[in-house]
């Protein structure tokens, strides 16, 4: 199972493996417009036989802040450790491009507490990123939780140590 940046001919399996969710309740559903028009923020989640099995997105809303959205997993690859790749693979993005703060609204907390994302109140986040909130049926009154993750200088530092030894073996 390996982690890379999505490619256009990803959409239409994204495309399915978010529609299931959101058909549950527990995700956006997203058009195949928007998943083309936004494919650059999608890393997919590939199987030994190039299965698209999972994605996520990271989408930069300004200098310092960013959304991790469209997590989504294929049903029969939960709790193999999928998701969290996916998440840490944005934070990655995230801090490949110097921001330092990425936040994800969610109907799974605990989820995202397992992979160093910390609960905070909603109306801390800025006013800007409810533009794609107002287009959702369950607005305002949705019981999405929001999450936050800052990097921590020391516990970055040991992060990028640990990275290093491991690409040098
Ligand atoms: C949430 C989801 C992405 C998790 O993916 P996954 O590949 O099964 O998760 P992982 O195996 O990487 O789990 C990582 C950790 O989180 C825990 N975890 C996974 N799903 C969890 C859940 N629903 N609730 C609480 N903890 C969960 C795992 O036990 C594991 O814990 P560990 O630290 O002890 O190892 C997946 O269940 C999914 O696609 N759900 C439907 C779509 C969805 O809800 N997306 C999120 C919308 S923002």
């Amino acid at each position: 199972m390996k982690i890379r940046p999505a490619k256009v001919g990803d959409v239409p399996t994204i495309y399915e493996l978010i529609r299931t969710f959101a058909d549950r309740k527990v995700m956006i559903r997203r058009s195949l417009g928007e998943l083309y028009e936004s494919i650059r923020e999608f890393f997919v989640a590939v199987d030994e036989d190039g299965r698209v099995v999972g994605c996520a997105a990271l989408h930069v809303f300004w200098e310092d802040l960013a959304e991790l959205k469209c997590l989504a997993v294929s049903e029969s690859m939960h709790g193999r450790g999928v998701g969290r790749k996916l998440v840490d693979a944005c934070w990655d993005a995230a801090r490949d491009m110097d921001l330092d703060t990425v936040f994800t609204l969610t109907y799974v907390p605990e989820f995202f507490e397992r992979c160093g994302y910390r609960q905070i109140d909603k109306a801390e986040l800025p006013h800007k990123i409810w533009n794609e909130c107002v287009r959702c049926p369950l607005f305002p009154n949705c019981n999405e939780t929001a999450l936050i993750r800052t990097a921590e200088p020391a516990v970055e530092a040991v992060r990028e140590a640990f990275a290093a030894a491991a690409a040098s073996r």
